[in-house]
């Protein structure tokens, strides 16, 4: 009996030392919100895994000429998007047809990209590594600089037991990083866990926000990753189809997946493809029904919306409540390189 006591004690020890804290830059699940939609299983996340990714991410070796990183088109401090360009600049300054989206939360996601063309995050560097106007590489090449490389071989050996780097491998360790950046520290995640309070013109944004905007840009995510038209009308020259151009269907013309809204105070410019440089821009958007052009998803259309000033300005303070400070600026994040 006289043994329980510390047996106890030392069982609660061990569990408290399991529980992964944000500041760990760890994955971990915040507390209400849904299952993730990625199977960890198919790659059991190791902080050696999380450290060997984040060095990827933020090496430019991954490019043909190695001048650009994950990181040229995803930057910390702009919640991992791309503030330089409308549309993404990659290799040679080549520009592609689309804004390079903030990069947060993506264990939620069903589907990527603005179409949602790519299935599985173990999977989409591929699209980025071999893109001609992104990082214009091929597997072959990469794999070859990294299995050169000695100190690349020891990280790899260690997390995946291999003396022979594989294209798996790379995209599993960049999967470790990008799947552990999880933004649920904002003002508004504060507020719903009732350590502070909104001020009275954010709770007026916040109540405009549910009524006009929650439907598709659904809470805890701020999305519910469904592929909608918002007025915006089609991009005079670029002729993206968007999520038709993957299932072939007509009533998917110009659709796109409806972008989270966290940290969107800094992950300008907005819209696939970036043509809205602010915020005030978009709200004002939404904010005048008349000036939607076609075609608009029919949960908007029912809407009708017309906001005046003052609640254009509210809303906008409700949006930048969704800013998570301790995410930009997490340092664990930040540049690594195991060199
Ligand atoms: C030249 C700029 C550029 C580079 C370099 C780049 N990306 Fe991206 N990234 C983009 C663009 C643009 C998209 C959106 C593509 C689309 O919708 O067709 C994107 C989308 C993504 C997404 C999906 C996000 C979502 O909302 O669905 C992930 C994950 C991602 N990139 C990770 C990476 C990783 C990892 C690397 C490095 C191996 C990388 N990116 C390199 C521009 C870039
Ligand atoms: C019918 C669904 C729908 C509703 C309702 C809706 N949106 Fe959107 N929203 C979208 C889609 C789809 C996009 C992306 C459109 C594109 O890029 O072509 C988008 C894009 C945005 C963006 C740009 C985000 C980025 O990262 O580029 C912001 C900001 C935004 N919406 C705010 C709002 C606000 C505020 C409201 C309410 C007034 C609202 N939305 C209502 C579907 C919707």
């Amino acid at each position: 009996m006289k043994y329980l006591i510390p047996l106890w004690l030392l069982l609660s020890a061990l569990l408290v030392s399991w529980e992964v804290s944000p500041e760990d830059g760890l994955f971990y699940q915040p507390d209400g919100w849904p299952k993730p939609s990625y199977n960890f299983e198919t790659n059991p996340i190791s902080h050696e895994g999380f450290l060997l990714g984040k060095a990827l991410f933020y090496d430019p070796l991954l490019s043909k000429d190695s001048t650009v990183s994950c990181a040229s088109c995803h930057l910390q401090y702009t919640a991992f998007a791309h503030v330089d360009h409308p549309t993404s600049h990659g290799v040679d300054s080549r520009v592609g047809k689309r804004n390079a989206p903030g990069l947060m939360n993506l264990a939620w996601y069903p589907y990527f990209h603005w179409d949602g063309g790519v299935l599985g995050l173990n999977g989409q560097a591929i699209n980025p590594i071999t893109h001609p106007d992104e990082m214009g590489s091929t597997l072959e090449d990469v794999l070859k600089k990294l299995n050169r490389n000695p100190t690349y071989r020891k990280a790899f050996q260690n997390v995946f037991k291999t003396d022979e780097i594989k294209t798996q491998h790379i995209l599993k360790a960049l999967a470790q990083f990008t799947v552990s950046l999880v933004s649920a520290n904002s003002k508004y995640d504060q507020m719903k866990r009732k350590e502070l309070a909104f001020s009275d013109q954010e709770q007026r944004g916040y109540t405009l926000f549910l009524r006009h905007c929650n439907q598709c840009h659904t809470e805890p995510l701020f999305t519910n990753f469904k592929f909608k038209s918002n007025g915006i009308g089609p991009h005079p020259t670029l002729k993206d189809e968007g999520r038709s151009a993957i299932t072939g269907k007509e009533k998917d013309a110009l659709t796109f997946r409806v972008p989270t809204l966290r940290n969107v105070e800094h992950s300008f410019p907005y819209m696939h493809d970036g043509r809205y440089g602010k915020l005030k821009e978009v709200i004002h958007h939404y904010a005048t029904a008349s000036m939607w052009k076609l075609p608009v998803s029919s949960e908007l259309k029912k809407k009708n919306i017309s906001l005046n000033s003052d609640e254009e300005k509210a809303l906008l303070s409700f949006l930048k409540t969704l800013t998570d400070k301790a995410f930009l600026l997490n340092s664990t994040f930040g540049y690594f390189s195991l060199k």
